[in-house]
């Protein structure tokens, strides 16, 4: 159902890999509020994903850009800009990768070149979209920007390795920026801090099954699903919302706020 939410604004949608990814929702749902969009990833992503079919569903281009690259990150930003016909209203950071995740280190083992590389993609990036944004003065007023995170940030998740500090330092970013961008662009920032998610990013988190089940468990309204998630950035991004800044906004099914549940309690009694 559209509500048209999104009628002739503009935006960027990074990180939509394949149809599981949240931004890939994300995309589909601005399409049917009547968005334009540019979709951009990893070239290396691209090659390996199937994002061709999704510019095709949502009558978009596609512009490769690393987002550690800052001049991939201007190029992108332009170009956007030529392709949309002004200026941005929104734009999405769906992006993270942990290298040590991947190469299985654990946290009291770090490889610190790894550290680095997963830091720069999964939070330093987020200042380097913001900060393109902000110089190239491509954001329209009142515009939106929302990057995604996980509650790790807050409490100790033991597997969500060094995941864990890039999304603190990222929920920092939406706050600092936020700051800059509220009182010289009338822009917001902020951050949403979603449940566990079965995508490629979410899947190579050790034990995912049993802590997507645990998550599903503990909370009252149960898990929030990629497409959930897509409809609530439809409210950051509409006109809705305007004075919602700088915030992490949580969008988990009242996980965060629950100790414990009567289904978890069931599993212990004797
Ligand atoms: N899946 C979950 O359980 C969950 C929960 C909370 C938050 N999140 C966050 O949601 C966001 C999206 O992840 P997802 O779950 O949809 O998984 P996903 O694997 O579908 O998306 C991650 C994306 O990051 C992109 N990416 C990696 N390196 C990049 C680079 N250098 N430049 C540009 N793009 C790059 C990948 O190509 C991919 O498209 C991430 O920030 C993730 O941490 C996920």
């Amino acid at each position: 159902m559209s509500y048209n939410l999104l009628k002739g604004k503009r935006g960027i949608i990074f990180g939509a890999l394949d149809e599981n990814s949240i931004a890939w929702k994300t995309a589909e749902r601005a399409h049917e509020e009547g968005a334009q969009i540019v979709l951009t990833n990893a070239p290396i992503a691209m090659r390996m994903g199937k994002i061709n079919e999704l510019a095709e569903k949502t009558g978009s281009e596609i512009i490769p850009a690393d987002a550690t690259s800052e001049e991939d990150l201007n190029n992108l930003i332009e170009k956007s800009m030529e392709i949309l016909g002004g200026k941005l209203d929104f734009v999405l950071h769906s992006i993270g990768m942990s290298v040590n995740v991947r190469k299985g280190k654990h946290y009291t083992d770090q490889n610190y070149s790894f550290t680095e590389k997963g830091w720069d993609v999964s939070a330093l990036s987020f200042h380097k979209v913001c900060q393109s944004l902000y110089k190239a003065d491509a954001m329209n007023e009142w515009g939106s920007i929302v990057a995604l995170t996980y509650m790790a940030a807050q409490r100790t998740f033991p597997d969500y390795n060094d995941m864990a500090d890039n999304k603190a330092y990222l929920e920092s970013i939406a706050r600092s920026f936020g700051y800059f961008f509220g009182k010289d662009k009338k822009v917001r920032v902020n951050t949403i801090s979603q449940s566990p998610t079965p995508t490629t990013a979410g899947k190579g988190v050790k034990g995912f099954d049993g802590f997507i089940a645990y998550a599903d468990k503990m909370s009252p309204l149960g898990n929030a699903t990629a497409a959930e998630c897509a409809d609530y950035t439809m409210t950051l991004f509409s006109d809705l919302t305007k004075k919602v800044t700088m915030q992490n906004l949580f969008h988990d099914g009242g996980f965060s706020n629950t100790g414990v549940s009567n289904e978890v309690i069931e599993k212990f009694e004797k």
